[in-house]
């Protein structure tokens, strides 16, 4: 609900448990007043609160109070001396700017965002429009919130009203304040096969700031940043989220004031960022999904959740069943050929694995990665019979065909680099930096993303494909476009990820029966921007049930379990080199989209008939995995053990996954309070066959018997009357 108060200029916006309230104070400027737990429209009161921080417009003195007022979109070189949301260069260098509010509309549903990720539906929004004093900038804040969810979406457009171009060297999303900075900063961190490691420190005085120049979202920081208030538990105590709906190189601040106020921003990373605006255009920032909880980090989690699976996601998959898969990439890299492939094909049958996917590896010249990267038809020397054959063999044993692209790459040795050079990212007297032997391909240009579209589409519409999964396995250097004038050369990477949604959406919509994983090297690229093309992600390249666990585990904080690819591999773990019990590959991949990253040829008889029990299990647990709420009870990070439960949300079913991640001398069993079952409830549990009320599994617990490490339990609830 929003509603707007004309005598004291303040607007309300209202989600389930939060409030947000704003106000257009005496001099002009939009004002934070409060972020956090219902608060009511008490216009006069907040007016009077807010009043010591705005300037007096008849002198625009700042000292004392002008250089601390809670802003919604912070301006430069004003008065304001901490970090402004935009920077508006006008051609004479000129970089002053003051934004004041010139009107505003409310609306139902959401705002037109073209070309970008967003949310998709449902909401009501404020759009407020606010004017530069110095420059012919319009900026226009849209705010929507949703009835059913404590998110707030919120991102900010540029126009330019003028005749004249002016340079936008910062245009963030979002900016906000809290009267206090009295909170640890929760970072999702990492690195190539650790992705999305928690990290949690508390905030001092000045800037800290979260970002990736890579130009994608990156394994090394995840486009996310949590506040937790220092009682803030699991269960308890307050906390915020800040998540971009975004792809490429983003930057999030959080800045500590002098007088210990805080000012939170983000949106595409201005490192090296310049948009050139000319006269009438306007420049859109990605959307930023806000959250707040008075209920812990777990209630977070939770609401982003629903909000990324009701409003993000593609609405024909969020809630579709996944296929379960086997993908061959561990089991045979590059080296393979028809017969490697159908012995993998062949012993699928009977297993209830849904799909075959045929990785990286079957086009052009792409038997080592030196080469390949862009051909995208079929190496009939090293397949005979090419696709078809493939796919005729996965039909004779029930399985539909998923195929492996990387299409934003190229290798030096492919027919597309040596027809088209100066498609890759490259500049004339800089030296090539290569990754994995490969450049980036130049999105930024229409025709590249048109050629590609061209050749990815005659594969998919010439065979019975029906899984792709998107890879991406280098990070973006040179940073320049042959095809970009010099004063638009800070364009680059915000204009790059443009070119990648520009052709996820064409060919999501042109194949809409194709379900699309993203991949980056594992979970590079682990973002609610992705997850509005692609309805899940490959979460890391490390398939190490110990490992897996952290991943998930950090994954889950601010994304849903389906969102996340998991499968069993082999061991010891091609990684790792650790060896897991194979139930436990199977707990821990349960927890997502499901599958098998390993030669099933190879399979003992018993791990063919623990495959049996999995696949059949998954069927019976993955309408929770799908729409469900996740509870998280041990932290392997902090405990012995990696403890997690979804809950059904009518409160009927429940599935527990626990392993045991440390060995420890305790041969007794242990005690786990279970955790969102209904009190009033009583549940059966099929593997103890035990009954008891959610009010004794949640105050009391269950015991969890002795395993020794690695070892795993899963138990099924299900009410009973
Ligand atoms: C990346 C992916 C892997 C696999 C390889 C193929 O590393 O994360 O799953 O597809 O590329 O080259």
């Amino acid at each position: 609900m929003i509603t707007f108060e004309k005598k004291t200029r303040l607007f309300h916006l209202r989600g389930k448990n939060y409030s947000y309230l704003m106000y257009v104070n005496q001099a002009g400027f939009l004002q934070t007043l409060h972020y956090g737990g219902i608060a009511e429209s008490d216009g006069e009161f907040f007016a009077a609160q807010g009043a010591p921080f705005a300037p007096d417009a008849s002198n625009w003195n700042f000292d004392m109070s002008f250089s601390e007022m809670p802003s919604e979109y912070a301006f430069f070189a004003h008065g304001d001396f901490r970090e402004p949301t935009a920077i508006v260069s006008r051609e004479d260098g000129g970089v002053a700017s003051r934004f004041r509010y010139v009107s505003h509309k409310i609306y139902r549903g959401v705002p037109e965002v073209s070309g970008m990720p967003h949310a998709r539906s449902g909401g009501e929004t404020l759009e407020i429009t606010l004017k530069d004093d110095f420059s012919p900038a319009e900026i226009k804040l849209n705010y929507t919130a949703f009835e059913d969810s404590d998110v707030l979406v919120r991102n900010a457009e540029i126009l330019n009203t003028g005749d004249r171009p002016f340079m936008l060297k910062r245009a963030f999303s979002f900016c906000t304040e809290l009267p206090d900075g009295k909170f640890s900063l929760m970072r999702l961190h990492g690195t190539w096969g650790a992705e999305r490691s928690p990290d949690v420190k508390p905030l001092g005085y000045g800037t800290v700031r979260l970002q990736s120049m890579r130009g994608t979202s990156s394994h090394q920081m995840n486009p996310f940043m949590g506040l937790l208030r220092a009682n803030c538990t699991e269960d308890e105590g307050e906390c915020y989220g800040f998540q971009l709906v975004y792809s490429g190189s983003f930057a999030l601040t959080a800045e500590v004031s002098p007088i210990g106020r805080l000012r939170l921003q983000g949106g595409v990373n201005d490192m090296n960022f310049g948009w050139k605006l000319e006269a009438g255009e306007r420049f859109v920032s990605p959307q930023t999904v806000l959250c707040y909880s008075a209920d812990g980090l777990g209630n977070l989690s939770r609401e982003y959740a629903d909000f990324l699976r009701n409003y993000v996601i593609h609405p024909d998959y969020a809630f579709r069943r996944r296929p379960v898969v086997v993908n061959h990439w561990e089991a045979t890299e590059f080296n393979y050929d028809n017969e490697k492939l159908f012995e993998i094909i062949d012993a699928a049958k009977g297993l209830g694995i849904d799909t075959f996917v045929m990785d990286d590896g079957w086009f052009g010249a792409r038997d080592t990665d030196f080469a390949g990267l862009g051909d995208w038809y079929v190496n009939e020397k090293k397949l005979k019979g090419g696709l078809k054959a493939v796919i005729d063999r996965c039909k004779k044993n029930g399985l539909k065909f998923g195929l492996w692209f990387e299409p934003e790459m190229v290798n030096e040795d492919s027919d597309l680099y040596r027809a088209h050079p100066d498609w890759a990212i490259h500049q004339d007297g800089v030296a090539l930096c290569r990754a994995r032997n490969q450049l980036v391909l130049d999105f930024t240009r229409k025709e590249v993303v048109d050629h590609i579209y061209e050749m990815m589409s005659k594969v998919l519409k010439e065979n019975d494909i029906g899984y792709v999964k998107w890879d991406m396995n280098r990070h973006i250097t040179e940073n320049f476009s042959a095809a970009l004038p010099p004063d638009r050369q800070g364009e680059l990477m915000h204009r790059f990820t443009l070119g990648v949604y520009d052709l996820a959406d064409r060919l999501t919509r042109a194949f809409p029966e194709i379900l699309f994983e993203g991949c980056a090297s594992g979970g590079g690229r682990f973002d609610s921007g992705m997850l509005y093309y692609f309805p899940q992600i490959w979460t890391s390249d490390d398939t190490d049930a110990y490992e897996r666990a952290k991943i998930q585990w950090g994954t889950s904080i601010c994304y849903p379990l389906s969102s996340m690819s998991c499968h069993v591999s082999v061991c010891p773990n091609l990684q790792t080199h650790r060896t897991i019990p194979f139930a436990t590959r199977g707990a821990v991949a349960s927890l997502g989209a499901f599958g098998y990253e390993l030669n099933l040829a190879e399979m003992s008889a018993e791990e063919r008939e623990l495959t049996k029990k999995q696949t059949a299990d998954y069927l019976k647990t993955d309408e929770l995995i799908l729409k469900g709420d996740l509870y998280r009870i041990c932290s392997p990070f902090t405990d012995d053990w990696f403890c997690e439960m979804v809950v059904s949300k009518d409160k009927k079913n429940a599935y527990l996954v626990c392993e045991r991640l440390r060995g420890v001398p305790l041969y007794l069993p242990q005690t786990v309070r279970l955790k969102g079952l209904d009190p009033e409830k009583k549940y059966f549990i099929e593997e103890t066959k035990l009954t008891a009320s959610g009010r004794t599994l949640m105050n009391h617990g269950i015991a969890i018997p002795y395993l020794t490490e690695y070892e795993s339990m899963i138990l099924h609830l299900r009410e009973i009357k």
